[in-house]
């Protein structure tokens, strides 16, 4: 019984390293707001965002398959909450553009890019989103396409 007991607990441990290992690049629990802050920048120009994650599926109407997609870019349409979502970064693993490809399409940019990709899919969607329901970009309601909309002013 006692050998069993000690066994239950080392496994638990190893579990648990596995999980802390995986959490880096994956995940299953997710707050309500996510700081965006991606290791892989190493130094950062533009203030932390805050990406209210919940309120998009609760409030704003969008589903888990229109940012959650899979390794061919297929949107993961029956995701629920709990699952295992890979970052975004696992995929389009570059940070910051470099200047050889400035000139690459906007697709492969995105493909290869993480605020690229990033960008495109939150302001993509706000600029539909503004367009359809006919509000300018100052309009209290809309959603926002401006760098400091999203990124605040950061602290010198
Ligand atoms: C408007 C876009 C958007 C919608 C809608 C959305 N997500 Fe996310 N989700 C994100 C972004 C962006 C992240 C942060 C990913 C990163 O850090 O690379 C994230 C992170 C996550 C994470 C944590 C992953 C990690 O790396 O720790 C989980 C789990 C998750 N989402 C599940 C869901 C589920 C389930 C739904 C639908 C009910 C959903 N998301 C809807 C954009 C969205
Ligand atoms: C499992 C790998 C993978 C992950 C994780 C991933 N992507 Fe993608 N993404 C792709 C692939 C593959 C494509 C298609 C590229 C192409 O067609 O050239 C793509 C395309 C895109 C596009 C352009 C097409 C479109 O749907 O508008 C955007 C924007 C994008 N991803 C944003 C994101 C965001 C934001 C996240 C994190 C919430 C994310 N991706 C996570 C693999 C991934
Ligand atoms: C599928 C559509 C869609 C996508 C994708 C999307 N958003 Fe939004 N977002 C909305 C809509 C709609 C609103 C406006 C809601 C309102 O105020 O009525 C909004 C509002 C916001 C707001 C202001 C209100 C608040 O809750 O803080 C922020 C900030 C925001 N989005 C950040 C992001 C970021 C960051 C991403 C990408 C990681 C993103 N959004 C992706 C639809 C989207
Ligand atoms: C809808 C919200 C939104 C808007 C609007 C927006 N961004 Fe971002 N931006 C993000 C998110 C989310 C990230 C990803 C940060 C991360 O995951 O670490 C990001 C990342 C970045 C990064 C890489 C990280 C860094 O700090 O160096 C740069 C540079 C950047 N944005 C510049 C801009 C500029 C310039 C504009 C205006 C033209 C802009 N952004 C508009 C949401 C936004």
């Amino acid at each position: 019984m006692k050998g069993t007991h000690r066994f239950g607990i080392a496994a638990a441990i190893v579990l648990g390293l596995v999980f802390v290992a995986g959490a880096i690049y994956a995940g299953t629990t997710v707050p309500d707001v996510i700081k965006m802050e991606t290791p892989a920048y190493e130094k950062r120009t533009k203030g932390i965002v805050e990406f209210s994650h919940k309120k998009h599926f609760t409030e704003y109407g969008a589903t888990c398959g229109d940012c959650h997609h899979d390794e061919n870019g297929q949107p993961l349409t029956d995701l629920k909450e709990g699952d295992d979502v890979q970052s975004c970064i696992t995929c389009h693993k570059e940070t910051v553009l470099d200047k050889a490809d400035r000139k690459m399409p906007k697709e492969e940019k995105i493909a290869k890019y993480h605020n690229e990709a990033i960008h495109a899919n939150c302001i993509g969607c706000h600029k539909e989103h503004n367009k359809e329901n006919k509000l300018g970009r100052k309009d209290p309601k809309a959603a926002p396409t401006s760098c400091t909309q999203c990124h605040p002013k950061k602290k010198k």
